[in-house]
């Protein structure tokens, strides 16, 4: 149903969870994709792999090491020429309790703000004038339902990081769409990934899914699917929006 024929589109965080399923479903839409992985080349490659007509470029980069984004934006650019569609998915979600020694509450939020927030941000930096030399362009950045509905204790920076996604995505639409620049938010609830998977470990499944009127995880496919069709400009007057993907277990 969606064709995203001609677009060449750049994704962070591609050889793993939400990811992963995004380039499989961007790709089978008619996209070529640039898929960034952070440091496990073997995982990019079985995903490049696992796709038929392989129109996929694989780029490294640490986004916890700052201005790493905009070696990856230039090195991303080299491949084509041209960036259509920016998605931002790569995120950390490492725990820290109040309790903690000192340093490594400041590590993880350190880590969580440059890797969630600032390495987001400078890769809309580095879009937003490439984007504006075209006519516009599609920025999605994912953020997360803690984004409104907080988190727990020890995911603070999480929600905060999160939060900070939101504001930075409706902040560029608002003033970039006289630019044809247009940006919007993804904020899932829980989707079973590796991520989750630790959360799901500690508090149990139960404790994840009783709020859930639909009972279960959801399943990374309901995320990508929501990206192919923002990253389509079907609806450019949807910007600035966040879509919410959390089986209504918090509905704003
Ligand atoms: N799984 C969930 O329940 C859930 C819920 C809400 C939001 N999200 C968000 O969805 C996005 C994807 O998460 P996921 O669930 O697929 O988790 P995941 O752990 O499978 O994927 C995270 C990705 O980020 C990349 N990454 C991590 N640190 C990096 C670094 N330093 N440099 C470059 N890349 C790095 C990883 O390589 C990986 O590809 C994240 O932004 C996450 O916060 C996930």
């Amino acid at each position: 149903m969606i064709d995203l024929s001609g677009k060449v589109i750049l994704i962070t965080g591609g050889s793993s969870g939400i990811g992963t399923v995004t380039v499989q479903t961007l790709v089978k839409a008619g996209a070529e994709v640039i898929l960034h992985y952070a440091n496990n080349l073997e995982k990019a490659q079985a995903v490049s792999e696992s796709i038929e007509n392989n129109q996929i470029h694989l780029l490294q980069a640490d986004l916890s090491v700052e201005n790493a984004s905009v070696q990856l934006w230039q090195d991303a650019l080299s491949f084509t020429g041209n960036i259509d569609v920016l998605i931002n998915n790569a995120g950390i979600m490492p725990s820290a309790r109040i309790e903690d020694k000192l340093d490594i509450w400041n590590t993880a939020w350190k880590n969580t703000l440059q890797v969630n927030l600032i390495a987001v941000a400078d890769l809309c930096r580095e879009a937003i004038p490439h984007f504006k030399t075209r006519n516009g362009g599609i920025i999605i950045n994912i953020a997360s339902r803690a984004a409104f509905r907080g988190d727990t204790p020890e995911y603070m920076h999480y929600a905060a990081s999160k939060g900070g996604v939101v504001a930075l995505t409706r902040s560029i639409a608002r003033g970039f769409g006289n630019d044809g620049v247009l940006a919007y938010a993804v904020a899932p609830g829980f989707v079973r990934t590796e991520m989750a998977e630790k959360f799901i470990q500690d508090y149990g499944e139960d404790f994840v899914t009783r709020d859930i009127p639909l009972g279960k995880i959801a399943p990374p496919e309901d995320v990508a699917n929501v990206i192919a069709f923002l990253a389509s400009g079907l609806a450019p007057h949807a910007t600035g929006t966040t879509i919410d993907i959390n089986g209504a277990s918090y509905v704003r």
